[in-house]
């Protein structure tokens, strides 16, 4: 096991009703002065039509809580929100931003607390350019489960011009709290709750393949977590799209996906990730649908480098009774099981799934190794990320 340092400062606020809890934790951000104004980010579409904005503004009205407006983000937010968001909370010098919605609010509020602060471009973050070590304090009420963003340090956004996809982690940009009310998310879109549980499961696969020797507890953190995503999620989408117990485990699980525990004394591989961003940047697929086309050839592509490791998670995950099958075979079936389960909660698991134009593999393959090789587990160039996309474009 490696050295590692785990800090998470999101303080978690979990369960039915909590987001009337929205303006009193936020007001507890304000100056001694007392006067606080905040901006409040958002997209404009469900938050608006459920009442859940309503309801939010009513909690900061009664803390006391100001706050300038700020909608429209879309998903895989976009650079020039961003840049409209720190225009307005510089002119209306607001100190602290509240986002309600998904990973795509939540990561275009990172990007305006961290460019917020800063002199030059915002973009210079997402291009390495420079490193992020402030932010204005973000806090969320999340609505789907799915990226992971209400207590990571990561956001991800688009830049319109040239349609780059990046990420930047940053602790500064960690949420100082977060709401979660399972309730929330009964209005998802079936496609949406599948394309957030992929999500959550990339998350936790992205770190379960590594090298590292000695992890088991966090081994077994991560595949217990896949079993219970795995097992809830087929309550959903088997009737139980009101069921609060399989709605709760699975937003629960979407945080601690994502929020490094499951990531301590391990590295993760992130490829798959760093391949998907391609597919969002160039398609404008949800991140989740990309990642069920590229983690399974991820996986087939990977399976000679260690294929005892494959076939453990085709055990432990899948329920792959190794009796049956040599390793490799057992591997395989994990891969066959994976895709399936994918399959039955509506995903695509292939280029034609999705029906993604397969002539520009070349280019997507070329733009993914921008910054160098991609992944941990193993390094894949430029060949290796073409032939990762070719054995994703069949079914
Ligand atoms: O805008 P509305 O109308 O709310 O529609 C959204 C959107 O269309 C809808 N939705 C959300 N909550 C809902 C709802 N519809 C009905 N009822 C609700 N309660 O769902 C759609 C997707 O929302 P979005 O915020 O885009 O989803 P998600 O949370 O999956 O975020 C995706 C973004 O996060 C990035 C992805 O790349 C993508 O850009 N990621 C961020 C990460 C991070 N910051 O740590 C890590 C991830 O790996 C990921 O890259
Ligand atoms: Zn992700």
């Amino acid at each position: 096991m490696r050295n590692f340092e785990y800090c998470n400062r999101t303080k978690i606020i979990f369960g039915r009703g909590t987001e009337d809890l929205a303006g009193a934790e936020t007001a507890k951000y304000a100056g001694k002065d007392g006067t606080f104004r905040i901006l409040l980010h958002h997209s404009g579409g469900s938050a608006v039509k459920t009442g859940l904005l309503d309801r939010v503004k009513k909690s900061l009205k009664e803390a006391g809580v100001g706050w300038v407006e700020l909608s429209g983000v879309q998903p895989n937010p976009r650079l020039s929100k961003v840049y409209e968001g720190i225009e307005l909370v510089r002119k209306e010098k607001l100190g602290f931003i509240l986002a309600v919605g998904g990973g795509s609010v939540i990561d275009s509020a990172k990007a305006i607390a961290l460019g917020a602060l800063y002199d030059g471009d915002v973009w210079d973050f997402y291009d390495r350019k420079k490193e992020a070590a402030e932010a204005l304090p973000v806090a969320t009420v999340l609505t789907i489960p799915a990226a992971g963003s209400e207590s990571s340090i990561s956001s991800v956004i688009t830049n319109e011009k040239g349609s780059w996809k990046r990420g930047v982690n940053a602790e500064c940009s960690r949420p100082v709290f977060s709401i979660l009310n399972p309730e929330l998310t009964y209005t998802l879109p079936p496609y949406q709750t599948a394309c957030g549980v992929a999500d959550m499961l990339a998350h936790i696969m992205e770190r379960y393949f590594t090298k590292e020797p000695h992890v088991e507890l966090t081994d077994e953190l991560c595949e217990g977590a896949m079993r219970a995503i795995i097992r809830n999620a087929r309550k959903i989408f088997s009737g139980g799209e009101r069921d609060y117990d399989a709605r709760a485990e699975i937003m629960w699980a979407g945080s601690l996906a994502h929020n490094n525990l499951l990531s301590t004394g391990r590295v993760g591989d992130w490829a798959s990730h760093g391949i998907e961003h391609e597919l969002s940047a160039l398609f404008d697929i949800a991140h989740g649908a990309g990642l069920s086309i590229i983690f399974p050839a991820w996986i087939k592509y990977n399976i000679g480098e260690d294929t005892s490791r494959f076939a453990r998670f085709a055990a432990k995950v899948w329920g792959v009774d190794g009796a049956f099958y040599d390793l490799e075979q057992a591997a395989m079936e994990g891969v066959f099981r994976l895709k399936n389960f994918f399959r039955s909660i509506g995903l695509p698991v292939s280029f034609a799934g999705a029906k993604l134009d397969v002539s520009k593999i070349p280019e997507m393959s070329k733009r993914a190794v921008t910054f160098g090789p991609l992944g941990n587990y193993r390094k894949l160039d430029e060949k290796d990320v073409q032939a990762i996309f070719r054995i994703a474009s069949e079914e």
